[in-house]
């Protein structure tokens, strides 16, 4: 296992040689050019190759003799994913992130993520995550921002602007076209270059020419044909050429195809490592001229650019950067809140008032166990989980009585454990259990750390599979090499690592009477003994588990103990990573699970009866939405929504928070009068939802995507399979820009969001004409026109009536938010560029400003259009 002493001793020791600046490219004095050209001239042609592929999962190779440390990279976005399962800030996601439109909220989150980044002694950060949420069930939409790419990419220029400030790198994902996870790896999205240019590349290509990305990741599938990892229209004609990309390309993890083709079409990295196309491959590809050495000191010249910029070549100057900070929960907690969107508020029922309502029931697991992020490889390990009923009863509960009742049991698999029922020891003085790593696969190898671990669902811990020679390909991986299915070679190299082992031991507090069923899911061999008996190891019957979506093949045991409450229970976990894992992965996975006793509905109901407002939290659970999946359906279980409709008919104050990072359906929306969507809220959003709740914060989010009557009304049903073709034949009229040119009515439209007080657009302002290729000026007032303080965010959108191709009624171009004190006016100006002006003729393969008529339209949704004014483009 390599462990992080062993890592910090060997970055000393890299750090003291190139102190001696016994290189130019080691003298921060010359220019940047003159030090990366410096630096790959001492390369060896073996060591540049090297340096395109992975060492492994995370890690560039060390150039040792030159004393350089190799490049290390691990996920995001919504906080840092150690692959070590250290804790980081868990932020919300990019969703919620999404639903701020607050460009300058998302810069200071950017900030704190790249302080965790340099915190953890990480280099780059796999994120932002720009892929537009065509398709309302697909499993990622909760990673990203929008449906829309104006929203989109404003907000992930500022997240990247935030990271790269503090000296560390982003890498913008997945570079195109990969809108849903089912048949990612091979799929083809066949798009026409109209709707990539206007839509789905111009998610990406603002944050490129804005905020700079020292990399970006190409997505999995094919792109018309072509997989988008050797796609020379996207990585040449598009990045390179139209966007002036300057930074480095690598494929996503086993998203590299081919030696030659990707090389030569621009991919610069293959990801992870070992290599399987470059590497020894390219070596050859290289010796037979199909691949130029130009082409390699390209590749490695964008590589070495990036090594210095994040300081490899002067260590001393990187910067140490901060973790788990105040400010940094404060961005947490004020993404959450500014997030949150109102959905509805009949009768104003929200706020309510902490001196008015005595008794408040709180229905719903959410509320005491929040899903507070989405699964797979975005996945954190967070420092704490604030979860809503603690921050009501902190911040309230002298004043208003809280009622908790379950209701309904939402998760369909058996959950992570729950820490809090966990301790090393009696006096429960911490949480979680006592664990100690070994340094081998069977407990025996010496200890490398012991610690308290309070976080069970485990994507990616342990160590490091030991570097492999590729120079030297010993035969028998030659020949998988040669057959390479499935990643066997990889699987094969990976195999050569080292395993480890893990013993965790501590007590069980079991809160209520009743039957618990506990689960372990994992790749490797793991048991579980509690109140001495063997509850489940490896001869236990197995059930596939979706846990890990992206591992069909991992399996999950279960297991049944009736305990009583207010009893604890000793217990104690074996997991053993041996080196030849049954997933083929070197990062090992592990879930320690509990399910409670099943609640009781008449309870919930009782609790909502005899309360004077109840608050009831859904959610599809914790595993509903993942990477490597898409969902089965955008409802909630009918259990949900029929204990939903009997607690609003046992009380009418019945507001509903939603905890969801995608698209979900509301059957019960006529049966409550308010509804918070509150998404999936990152480990400070139980505080965010309280003060939200009791009016300590006024809501202004505002919907990022389109929230559907029903799955069938998307633009993207009728296109969507399971399978690999994916053609994309509602063209431009993604999301909103489909509803609305139909005429079909969602449940909630894209943008919208009330607030507790209410605001007034005025004096719209735009020229009547310009020429083409002029900036156009838009000003209006906006005004709070209630009694309480908060934010507007103005939407602007322009409807183009001169293009000679079908076009949306109203596509975004630009958006503001703006704090209003009550009665405060304030005039909030607007730029429209030609380009916001244009249209893709793909007949001419050019943006095109066409003469003639256009309207400028100040919105608070796309259907709610306050102001609005005519504007003519003149001909040439
Ligand atoms: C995901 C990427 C991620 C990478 C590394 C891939 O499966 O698509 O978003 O950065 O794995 O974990």
């Amino acid at each position: 296992m390599r462990t992080l002493a062993a890592a910090g001793l060997a970055c000393a020791l890299l750090s003291s040689a190139a102190a001696k600046e016994r290189y130019p490219f080691q003298n921060p004095a010359l220019p940047d050019a003159a030090r990366v050209q410096d630096f790959v001239a001492r390369l060896t042609l073996e060591e540049k190759i090297s340096l395109l592929s992975g060492e492994d999962n995370w890690h560039l190779p060390d150039i040792a003799r030159l004393g350089v440390r190799g490049l290390i990279m691990t996920d995001g976005p919504a906080g840092l994913r150690s692959f070590q399962s250290e804790p980081s800030t868990a932020f919300p996601v990019g969703a919620a992130a999404g639903a701020t439109w607050d460009a300058g909220l998302i810069r200071r989150e950017g900030q704190a993520i790249g302080e965790e980044t340099l915190g953890h002694g990480v280099d780059l950060i796999l994120g932002p995550m720009v892929n537009l949420a065509r398709v309302p069930v697909a499993g990622r939409n909760f990673e990203t921002f929008a449906e829309d790419p104006v929203l989109g990419s404003t907000l992930a220029a500022s997240y990247v602007e935030g990271v790269q400030s503090t000296g560390a790198g982003a890498v913008l994902k997945h570079y195109a076209a990969n809108n849903q996870e089912n048949g990612r790896n091979s799929g083809d999205s066949v798009v026409s270059e109209r709707a990539l240019r206007e839509v789905y590349l111009s998610a990406f290509g603002p944050v490129v020419e804005n905020a700079k990305p020292w990399a970006i990741m190409t997505a999995y599938p094919h792109v018309n044909g072509v997989f988008a990892s050797e796609n020379p229209f996207l990585l040449k004609e598009v990045l390179r050429r139209d966007w002036g990309f300057r930074g480095v390309v690598m494929s996503d993890w086993t998203g590299t195809h081919s030696t030659a083709p990707a090389m030569n079409a621009g991919l610069d990295l293959e990801m992870p490592g070992p290599a399987v196309w470059f590497g020894w491959k390219l070596q050859q590809a290289v010796a037979q001229g199909q691949v130029p050495v130009a082409r390699i000191d390209e590749a490695v010249g964008n590589i070495a650019a990036l090594m210095l910029k994040a300081k490899l070549f002067d260590p001393d100057g990187r910067k140490t950067g901060a973790l788990n900070t105040e400010a940094h929960r404060d961005v947490a907690e004020r993404v959450a809140e500014e997030s949150i969107v109102l959905l509805k508020n009949r009768d104003g029922l929200l706020p309510l008032d902490a001196a008015k309502v005595r008794t408040v029931a709180i229905i719903g697991e959410p509320a005491d166990r929040p899903i507070f992020q989405g699964g797979g490889s975005s996945q954190v390990v967070p420092y704490r989980v604030v979860t809503p009923l603690e921050a009501l009863q902190q911040r309230y509960g002298a004043r208003v009585e809280f009622v908790y009742a379950q209701g309904f049991d939402n998760e369909p698999h058996v959950p992570a454990v729950d820490p809090r029922l966990l301790s090393p020891s009696a006096a429960r003085g911490e949480i979680g259990l006592h664990a100690v790593y070994y340094n081998d696969a069977d407990f025996k190898g010496g200890v490398a750390f012991e610690r308290t671990d309070n976080y069970f669902l485990k994507f990616g811990f342990g160590g490091k599979a030991n570097a492999v020679d590729w120079t030297k390909m010993p035969q028998g991986l030659e020949a998988a090499y040669q057959t390479r299915q499935n990643g066997t070679y990889q699987q094969a190299l990976w195999n050569a690592g080292i395993g480890f082992s893990v013993k965790w031991t501590g007590l069980f507090f079991a809160p209520k009477d009743g039957t618990y069923q506990f689960s372990l899911v994992h790749g490797d061999t793991a048991r579980l003994v509690f109140d001495g008996k063997t509850l489940l190891d490896d001869t236990a019957p197995k059930y596939p588990s979706p846990i890990f979506k992206f591992f069909p093949s991992l399996s999950e045991r279960h297991a049944e103990a009736t305990l009583k409450a207010g009893q604890s229970y000793p217990l104690e976990i074996d997991f053993s990573a041996t080196p030849t894992s049954e997933i083929n992965y070197d990062q090992k996975v592990f879930q320690f699970g509990v399910r409670l006793p099943r609640p009781d509905a008449a309870e919930a109901i009782a609790a909502a009866k005899s309360a004077d407002a109840v608050i009831v939290f859904a959610g599809a659970g914790s595993t509903a939405e993942a990477e490597g999946e898409d969902r089965s359906s955008i409802d909630f279980d009918p259990a949900q929504t029929a204990l939903i409709e009997a607690v609003a008919a046992a009380n009418p104050r019945t507001a509903v928070v939603v905890n969801e990072g995608a698209a979900v359906t509301m059957p019960w929306d006529g049966k409550v009068p308010a509804i918070l969507d509150a998404w999936l809220p990152g480990q400070e959003g139980g505080t965010a939802i309280a003060k939200i709740l009791f009016g300590d914060a006024n809501p202004s989010g505002h919907l990022p995507i389109t929230l559907p009557k029903r799955i069938e009304d998307s633009p993207s049903h009728l296109m969507y399979s399971g399978g690999a073709h994916q053609v994309y034949n509602e063209d431009v009229f993604v999301g909103y820009r489909y509803y609305d040119k139909l005429g079909i009515a969602p449940a909630y439209p894209f943008g919208h969001g009330l607030s507790y007080t209410s605001f007034a657009f005025s004096d719209l302002k735009a020229p009547s004409s310009v020429k083409p290729g002029d900036p156009v000026a838009v000003s209006l007032k906006v005004a709070n026109s209630g009694a309480r303080e908060g934010s507007a965010v103005v939407q602007l959108y322009l409807r183009n009536d001169a293009a000679p191709v079908p076009m949306p009624l109203k596509a975004l171009k630009a958006f503001t938010r703006v704090t209003l004190k009550p009665g405060e006016t304030r005039s909030v100006r607007l730029t429209l560029s030609p380009r916001d002006l244009s249209y893709w003729d793909d007949q001419e393969h050019a943006w095109v400003e066409a003469p003639g008529s256009y309207t400028v339209m100040a919105g608070a949704s796309v259907e709610d259009i306050r102001a609005s004014a005519p504007l003519a483009v003149g001909a040439k």
